[in-house]
């Protein structure tokens, strides 16, 4: 039993025709994009934005009509995954790689449902390492700035080379075990002058939908 399938696929079924959705990225998100795009094959009328080069590519194969950002206007609804998920909703998103357009994206949904295995939740974010997305300039001096304000960070590579996500800038995770404020954390973190934005989610998912080790749905809003 795939749980992240189940999760997924029981969001693609809040997608309507007309609607304007945000595709996600990851492996949870990889299974509703693979639904919508059944759905489409099958006549459902719908556009939608990507949030990585990945999810973009896998879209257009199925043949779901992807505008661009700024064409598209405010969205419906996004499905999305997660990294962890807290009782209030607050997210670790970013593991691969995306936290910066899922961020925009999720911020221009009237809705975002949060799509997941019953392993991403937790009852204090910060177990999962913390991605923040940090410009090339000056990085050593952002990696600095967050060493200072106790964030643990370690540059994420690929290979030997350091990753560079979708739009060109570096991940740093960032080891805390627990974060014991996230919402100020946010804040402080992209008060950083080097930093874009971080995967701290606060109060931005509206649905969560976590499928459990016996394959049942824990749906909340
Ligand atoms: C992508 O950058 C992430 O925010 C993903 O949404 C998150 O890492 C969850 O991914 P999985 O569904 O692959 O666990």
């Amino acid at each position: 039993m795939n749980l992240k399938q189940i999760a997924a696929e029981r969001a693609a079924e809040y997608v309507q025709d007309g609607m304007k959705v945000g595709l996600g990225t990851g492996s949870t998100a990889y299974y509703a994009i693979c639904r919508i795009g059944e759905r489409v094959r099958e006549g459902l009328n719908i556009q939608a934005v990507a949030t990585s080069e990945a999810s973009d590519k896998l879209a257009k194969e199925w043949g779901i009509p992807i505008v661009p950002f700024d064409q598209i206007g405010r969205l419906d609804l996004t499905i999305d995954g997660a990294d962890e998920v807290d009782p209030e909703f607050n997210l670790i998103k970013g593991g691969g790689g995306a936290l910066l357009r899922e961020k925009i994206v999720a911020a221009n949904s009237d809705k975002l449902i949060i799509v997941a295995d019953g392993s991403k939740a937790v009852q204090k974010l910060g177990k999962f390492p913390l991605p923040v997305e940090v410009v090339p300039f000056a990085s050593e001096w952002t990696f600095q700035a967050l060493e200072k304000l106790g964030c643990h960070p370690e540059w994420r590579m690929d290979g030997d080379q350091r990753y560079l996500t979708d739009n060109g800038n570096l991940i740093a995770d960032c080891r805390m075990e627990a974060i014991e404020h996230a919402a100020e954390l946010n804040v402080q973190l992209n008060m950083l002058p080097g930093v874009v934005d971080n995967g701290l989610f606060i109060k931005m998912a509206d649905t969560v939908i976590l499928a459990k080790d016996d394959g049942s749905i824990d749906e909340r809003h």
